[in-house]
């Protein structure tokens, strides 16, 4: 009998707050970061392969789908053989990954796709391995990965990223998103950025969060990395003007961008700010709610 495909969802993140605190001996920086886990996803179909060796394909709006590497660059296949040698087994899947998020967006798209990858093959084998363990293979693969790993609606990041501390949230919240043509690339925006020594801290934004409340929400909403993707990226910098132009209240950009978004108070307010956004025609623009 044909194997069936089991079908999951690879959810994208928000970054509500970012501080760079510093730069490390490593070449990253140590952040502190407050992210939240979106409905926005692309979905992630595994097959288990009957002829050995895993193979990804990619479907979605040709946009998005032709510029996703399908070889082990791809974060999904490195996910896999990272869980392979780590659970000690040898079983290979085919893998559709049916892309929404685009890339190079601050949306974390690629990072949902490795965390999803680890937590489902964990579950398909029967959880060979534990939740500390699927942290360390996702530290080990990037700064992100860990904040899915962690399952939570809201975290605060810490360390690379990869230090998550979840959050209770009084949501669901609601966002419209937009993003110009052109993406940002993480390690140009970090290399732009010029330090400061005056920090900020999440705590207004944790409280917003916890309360409840868009208007504090709105006016906590901070990410260092701003200025720096601004200069890389002007179609970027004007969107983001016009976004809070339009919408009447303070936009912001999720972790190097090129997403920018604003926050609305519920579905009916976002269905009106997506159509004012939509005025702008950018690139892409959508609601995103908290999950
Ligand atoms: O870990 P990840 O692959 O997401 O990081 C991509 C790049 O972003 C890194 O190679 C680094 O240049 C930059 N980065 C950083 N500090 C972080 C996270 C990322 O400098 N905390």
């Amino acid at each position: 009998m044909p194997a069936t495909a089991k079908t999951f969802r690879s959810p994208s993140k928000l970054n509500l707050f970012l501080e760079v605190l510093g730069r490390r001996d490593d070449g990253f920086h140590e952040l502190e970061t407050v992210m939240v886990r979106t409905d926005f996803c692309d979905e992630l179909a595994f097959t288990e392969a009957e002829n050995g060796g895993c193979k990804l394909a990619v479907a979605g709006a040709p946009e998005l789908a032709r510029n996703v590497p399908v070889d082990e660059s791809n974060l999904i296949l490195r996910a896999v053989r990272e869980f392979q040698r780590a659970a000690n087994v040898s079983t290979e899947w085919k893998i559709d990954l049916l892309k929404a998020i685009p890339m190079e967006a601050g949306l974390a798209g690629g990072s949902g796709n490795a965390a999803t990858t680890l937590i489902v093959l964990n579950e398909l084998c029967g959880n060979p391995l534990s939740r500390v363990q699927l942290h360390q293979i996702a530290a080990g693969l990037g700064s992100d990965i860990n904040f899915f790993v962690e399952d939570c609606v809201a975290g605060v990041c810490t360390g690379r990223g990869e230090q998550v501390q979840a959050i209770e949230i009084a949501g669901p919240f609601h966002f419209v998103v937009a993003r110009p043509s052109t993406g940002n690339s993480t390690p140009a925006v970090f290399n732009k950025l010029n330090h400061s020594d005056q920090k900020r801290d999440a705590a207004k934004i944790i409280e917003a969060l916890q309360a409840g409340s868009v208007p504090l929400l709105q006016d906590a909403l901070f990410n260092r990395l701003t200025a720096a993707a601004c200069e890389l990226n002007s179609p970027m910098k004007s969107l983001l003007q016009q976004l809070a132009t339009v919408c009447g209240r303070p936009a912001a950009m999720s972790g190097s961008g090129s997403t920018c978004y604003v926050c609305c108070h519920d579905e009916a307010d976002a269905n009106v700010m997506l159509h004012r956004v939509q005025t702008l025609k950018p690139d892409f623009a959508a609601i995103l709610r908290t999950l």
